[in-house]
């Protein structure tokens, strides 16, 4: 097809150069993957209206470039700048709340945030998650994992994690024992799940790379309310990813990556003494097959895999 460059200067902003558009789009009709296609489609043409709406400038643009690639440079096994970009610019919670089910009986889900380490030991019931002393508050953390009807659902894998006082998780900070703050758990016949810990703090989250420079140049705060991070899995169900939250925090209202949500806002208890919070998890089951979870569109080696 042949292309002619349209005056930027001599058409509304929105009719410049649309074969340029129209044109990228339709070179992927070799595309294997009928999903990718409809996903670009949409990705080139929105692109495309960012450009023409903001009137980018070849300045800006080289600064897009730049921008993303720091923010890509600054990923390591330890830093994921690419999902704080995700988080901080909402959406990684659209995400959430375009892919998760809801319903009753189903506890609600929130971001994942850079911080997941893996699979990590498991403990038994009632287990501490601490690797060594902290001078903070203890918190005792019980409750159930139930299906939408409210019946348990034993032996779901429970992972947690936290911060430390400091504010940092222990991937973020060298003088912390690698796993202190996190671990794995069973739920029990009855769906019970129990587990000691201490109260969590609200913390910046990582503002010394471009995800943060770009928080500062918005005028936004860097911080999270206090939390502890879940994720519920079980044969048969929707993996939950979760958090809850204090009730109180100063920073319930402005979170940096958008994530609270009523229904995960607890207030502990004092219970002989010690804060305690009881707090059922109710999963979604999961109704789709192996075949239409995400396929991988662009493995390393280029191709298309299935898997
Ligand atoms: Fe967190």
């Amino acid at each position: 097809m042949t292309i002619m460059i349209g005056n930027r200067n001599a058409v509304p902003t929105e009719e410049v150069f649309p074969e340029l558009t129209r044109d990228v789009i339709d070179r992927m009709s070799n595309a294997k993957s009928a999903r990718l296609r409809e996903i670009m489609e949409v990705v080139i043409r929105h692109l495309h209206a960012i450009v023409r709406e903001s009137k980018i400038t070849q300045g800006e643009w080289s600064q897009a470039i730049d921008f993303l690639t720091r923010a890509g440079k600054m990923c390591s096994e330890n830093r994921q700048e690419l999902i704080l970009l995700s988080d901080i610019l909402g959406v990684s919670m659209l995400v959430d709340a375009v892919d998760n089910v809801a319903g009753p009986g189903i506890s609600d889900s929130t971001v994942l945030g850079p911080f997941y380490a893996g699979h990590q030991r498991e403990l038994a019931q009632g287990d501490s998650i601490l690797l060594r002393e902290e001078a903070s508050e203890p918190l005792v953390m019980s409750g159930h994992v139930t299906d939408p009807d409210g019946r348990p659902v034993a032996g779901a894998l429970i992972e947690v994690w936290q911060t430390a006082p400091n504010q940092l998780y222990d991937v973020q900070d060298n003088d912390q024992p690698q796993g202190h703050l996190r671990a794995s758990f069973r739920t029990d016949m009855a769906g019970t799940y129990r587990f000691r810990t201490i109260m969590p703090v609200s913390y910046p989250i990582p503002d010394d790379g471009p995800a943060g420079q770009l928080l500062a140049a918005m005028g936004r705060h860097p911080f999270r309310p206090a939390h502890i991070h879940f994720m519920i899995s079980a044969p048969g169900y929707r993996t939950l990813v979760t958090h809850l939250f204090l009730d109180g925090d100063e920073f319930l209202e402005s979170d940096a990556v958008f994530g609270v949500k009523p229904s995960l806002v607890v207030r502990p208890e004092l219970k002989e003494a010690t804060n305690t919070v009881e707090y059922n998890f109710g999963l979604a089951r999961e109704l789709r097959t192996e075949e239409t979870r995400s396929p991988s569109f662009v493995a390393g080696n280029n191709r298309i895999s299935s898997s």
